[in-house]
């Protein structure tokens, strides 16, 4: 199976993956995924159950209203207080914010006034800023949000990929027009098809017991008809090639690029995604309640599909006996941070010499038939050869009976959002305890997603011709050249580095390749026409679409093995539907498409301060991601190689330790959780070098409308907000980015398996971290906001 990045990462959210290295693209969000059409496609029934969980996961469909009395109420607010022009104090809990009064006049437009409006429904003036600035800025978007029963939480970013996914249903659902090109019509087929719930209620279970059978059957359904002594497990990984299924549940393959080579591809090795979000999960063991609820699900399911309750349950505990224990052989997430340590290249027969019990050359040769053929001296990379030397060891304890049912599990599991709604209630039944999430979406939301993600040029290029802002574009090449400026200044003033590491840091950051928007190739038919050529898809047959998917994205990832890596290709940076944004360690490159430059984290007709503190600040991640604790460790033509001066090196490895045990004190005490703050390294060196970057790209903004400006005084300040300055409506506005409100169940899916930080700490940690915010909001030393060890690395 190929590992793109982008299924990696919806896999992360919702399934299993543990392949985090992979994951280049690295979202903003945790619940956001990068799915290009092919890794999409390739693994589209594998993700069966990721997207309908994503579902759960993702997105909400609370948009901020704009009440017109609420704006009104402001307005008369504004006109009791004290002329703007007066310098006033404003008492804070007892602390004084001098409001500088030069910068206080009051942008009245309606841009100003809507954007005033989104920011006064969210902010809690009751709370302290100094105490707690995110619940400060977000307390009433906590309070006044109620999570819909099929969502596990709204976010910013929920409310804006909401309104994208009406965009992208609206298109959908458009009739097809004469002579379209057919991409059009292969995305709009797709989503027919999905929505033909009749039809598939009609056709009942017989295409799953069908396609059970094909792939050998479930031996929990045969009973003592199924023959113990025909299974071989890689023989059965063949034929789940054949039929369309990932071959990835014992041995995760895939074709990717070399990484200390990277213009060219390679065969990697690596230990599988899980049925469960995590290892973390399964290690709690049979007794844990989600463990337990993954066990009924299974049980459930073979039940409904004719298998003998007793038996079901006795041979499915093994199945799941079983994964606890290939769960507990493979890596964990915190030591596969390091790509280096998962770069073991090696030919085949080496690894054959290694491990014996696997015919990997021939393994290897019916994974790829037809398209290549290779031989014992194909260089390939091993990510965790321990997990391969006690996963042989584990095959041969266990008896093949239980490899079968394991096997078949995870080709029904992905079956499931294709099947009736008896067999999908099961699935919800377990999501219910794994996310809080009591109600499936709207099946028009499941469907849109599936198609926008599966065929994501396609769609993209009909979003970008209906929807896109073109004038997004050049204020966000505006904004990446500020933000750029501003980390070179950032790298010429760092105090802990030698000045050749310095030198090689800036020749890194320079050379970064962006990509805003969309790429011009989506705009031409012929492109999009070629891409997806040979591919067929129906208008009614819902399931046999996504095993075309599969095997047309499958030969697609597999057959680029000879292939030279093209970096700006337009195909891997042509998912503008998407409310997202990426940095590639192996392409040197940033991303944000067409889908976030909007909403709150973009708009032409509200302040500058706005814009710089929101979709700035996630220009300054990304870039910053470059120089995370992962992306540091590639060079700037995107290999992975050691640049580091050791004593350099020495001093980047304590300030991010520094960061490690700030975010591993910060906690949920009500889920009895801390975070991860190994885990979270990288996110949170990109949050926190992010929003000092967006705050001085501000600051270099302004002074050059007016080479006079203090930086902060050249726009006004917002309705409703007349007693904040710039400067702490720039916090505010930044803040509010991560509004959210979570059910306590994907709260601790998050903490267990994500990357991010949960929503408050990633406005708490980046600002107690910056002098400039305790100064703009006075917060006294020791306050919360406001610490004395402060961390930080850029
Ligand atoms: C990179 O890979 C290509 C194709 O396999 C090979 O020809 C080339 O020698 C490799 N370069 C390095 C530096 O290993
Ligand atoms: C995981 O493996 C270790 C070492 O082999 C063992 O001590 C431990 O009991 C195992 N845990 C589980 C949950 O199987
Ligand atoms: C990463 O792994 C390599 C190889 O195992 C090791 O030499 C290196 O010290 C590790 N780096 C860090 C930062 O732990
Ligand atoms: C799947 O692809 C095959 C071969 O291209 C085609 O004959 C078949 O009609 C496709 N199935 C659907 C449901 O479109
Ligand atoms: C790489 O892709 C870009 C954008 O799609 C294209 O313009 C360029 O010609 C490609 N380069 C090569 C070497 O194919
Ligand atoms: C919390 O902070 C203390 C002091 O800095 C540190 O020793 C400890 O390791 C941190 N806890 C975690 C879980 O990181
Ligand atoms: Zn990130």
């Amino acid at each position: 199976m190929p590992t793109n990045p982008v299924l990696e990462s919806q896999l992360t959210l919702a399934s299993t993956r543990e392949n985090e290295r992979k994951q280049w693209w690295k979202p903003v969000t945790s619940t956001e995924k990068f799915l290009s059409l092919f890794a999409t496609a390739a693994v589209c029934v594998v993700i069966a159950l990721a997207i309908s969980l994503a579902a759960v996961l993702a997105n909400s469909t609370n948009s901020p209203q704009f009440i017109d009395a609420d704006v009104a109420k402001e307005e008369a607010l504004i006109s009791e207080l004290p002329s703007p022009r007066s310098a006033r104090f404003h008492q804070m809990k007892g602390r004084e914010i001098q409001i500088d009064n030069a910068d206080n006049e009051v942008c009245k437009t309606p841009g100003c006034t809507l954007a005033a409006a989104e920011l006064l429904m969210n902010v809690d003036e009751s709370v302290d800023p100094c105490d707690d600035f995110y619940k400060f800025a977000c307390g009433n978007f906590e309070k006044r949000t109620t999570i819909p029963d099929d969502r596990s939480a709204v976010t910013t970013f929920s409310i804006l990929s909401d309104k994208l996914l009406v965009q992208l249903r609206q298109i959908l659902q458009e009739k097809p027009s004469d002579n379209e090109p057919k991409p059009f019509t292969l995305v709009k087929n797709l989503y027919k098809s999905c929505m033909n719930k009749n039809l598939i209620e009609e056709r009942g279970l017989e295409p799953m017991k069908a396609i059970i059978k094909e792939l050998g059957g479930w031996p929990v359904l045969e009973g003592d008809s199924w023959d113990e002594s025909s299974f071989v497990w890689y023989e059965s990984v063949y034929q789940y090639r054949k039929v369309g299924y990932s071959v990835d549940y014992f041995i995760d393959f895939s074709v990717t690029t070399d990484l200390k080579n990277s213009t060219w591809r390679v065969i990697d090795l690596d230990q599988p995604g899980l049925g469960m979000p995590g290892r973390e999960y399964l290690l709690k063991g049979l007794e844990d309640k989600v463990v337990q609820a993954y066990l009924n699900y299974q049980i459930g399911l073979a039940t409904l599909l004719g298998a003998d309750p007793q038996r079901a349950k006795e041979e499915l505990t093994d199945s799941v006996e079983f994964e606890i224990k290939l769960a507990n052989i493979t890596m964990p997430r915190e030591e596969r941070r390091n790509a280096s340590k998962l770069y073991n290249p090696m030919t085949i027969r080496e690894l054959s010499e290694m491990i014996p019990q696997v015919p990997w050359l021939d393994y290897m040769n019916k994974i790829l038939e037809p398209l290549h053929v290779l031989t014992e001296d194909e260089r390939i990379i091993v990510d965790v050869p321990n997990f391969f030397k006690q996963l042989v060891v584990l095959l041969e304890q266990t008896p093949a009976r239980t490899l079968a049912n394991y096997h078949l599990w995870r080709a029904t599991a992905a079956t499931v959002s294709y099947m009736p709604e008896t067999a999908r209630s099961l699935q919800l039944k377990y999501s219910t305890v794994l996310t809080g999430t009591t109600e499936r979406r709207p099946r028009w939301e499941e469907c849109t997603e599936g198609a926008s993600s599966s065929l994501a040029n396609a769609m993209g290029s009909l979003y970008v011709r209906k929807f896109f802002q073109e004038d997004a574009k050049a204020a966000a090449v505006e904004m990446v050249n500020d933000i750029k400026e501003t980390f070179f200044e950032i790298l010429d003033t760092i105090d802990w580095m030698d000045e050749e590491t310095r030198l090689r840091a800036k020749k890194k950051a320079e050379t970064i390749t962006t990509h805003i928007a969309y790429p011009e190739e989506l705009m031409q038919n012929q492109k999009l026409i070629d891409l997806y050529k040979g591919l067929e898809l129906s208008s009614d047959e819902y399931l046999d679409n996504a095993l075309n998917l599969t095997r047309f994205g499958t030969n697609y990832a597999f057959g680029k093995l000879r292939e030279p890596v093209n970096k700006t290709d337009w195909i891997s940076h042509g998912r503008p539907a998407i409310v997202n944004a990426f940095y590639s360690s192996i392409e040197n490159s940033i991303q944000f498409p067409a889908g976030i430059l909007q909403g709150a984290f973009f708009g032409k007709n509200r302040p500058t301060y706005l814009n710089y503190g929101a979709i700035g600040w996630v220009i300054g991640h990304e870039i910053t991601h470059g120089f995370d604790d992962q992306g540091r460790t590639f060079g700037p033509d995107g290999n992975l190689q050691d640049w580091w001066e050791p004593s350099t090196k020495d001093n980047y490895l304590e300030r991010a330790q520094c960061m490690i045990q700030q975010y591993g004190n910060f906690s949920f005490p009500e889920l009895n959780m801390n975070v991860n703050g190994k885990n979270t390294q990288g996110e949170n060196i990109a949050d926190n070098g992010g929003i000092k970057e967006a705050y001085r790209a501000y600051e270099r903004w302004s002074r050059r409308q007016n080479p006079d400006s203090n930086g902060w005084d050249i726009e006004k300040s917002l309705p409703g907000f007349s007693k904040y300055n710039t400067k702490q409506l720039f916090w505010i506005g930044a803040a509010n980015v991560w509004c959210s409100k979570s059910r306590p169940e994907s709260l601790k899916l998050r903490i267990l398996t994500g990357a991010h930080s949960p929503a408050p700490f990633r406005v708490r940690g980046p600002f107690a971290n910056l002098p400039e915010f305790s100064n703009d909001f006075n917060c006294p030393l020791g306050s919360p906001m406001n610490p004395e060890k402060k961390c930080a690395v850029w």
